[in-house]
């Protein structure tokens, strides 16, 4: 972690109130955090948007595996972008459900191809990326 810096903030009366109870919610413990946080993620949704550097991404994907060829479909679509695809964890949640986590890191741009074809496969009842950083440039 770098040096901290203080650094005065001004904002509206409304806008904090309205944020204290909003970051107690979250669980925060000081403003400070919160605000930290804040920052972060704007800057790692920068690094998305703008493609600087590899970037990471968790993708989970729930799925029956009694759907016909689903399981080959998804395998298949992991095989041929080997080069982005650092892990995949499979769980068979119960007698008809799996998870499955998949972490990318590689260009945004890439990540989001991979994970759209995997979220899209019909019979992926839910899923989600999360996208984040490899942490290089954040403190
Ligand atoms: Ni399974």
């Amino acid at each position: 972690m770098g040096k901290l810096v203080r650094f005065g903030v001004s904002l509206e009366e409304g806008l904090l109130a309205r944020f204290d109870p909003f970051i107690e919610r979250l669980g925060y413990k000081s403003r400070s955090e919160a605000i930290r946080d804040l920052i972060r993620e704007r800057l790692v949704a920068g690094e998305w948007k703008h493609e600087k550097g590899p970037a990471m991404g968790v993708l989970s994907l729930v799925y029956s595996h009694e759907v016909r060829e689903l399981s080959k479909k998804l395998t298949d679509i992991q095989h041929h972008h080997l080069g982005i695809i650092l892990s995949s964890t499979h769980i068979h949640m119960d007698e008809h459900n799996c998870l499955e986590v998949v972490i990318l890191k590689g260009p945004a741009r890439e990540i989001q191809e991979v994970a759209g074809l995997l979220l899209s496969a019909k019979g992926v009842k839910h899923g989600k990326l999360i996208t984040t950083t490899t942490g290089k440039h954040l403190d």
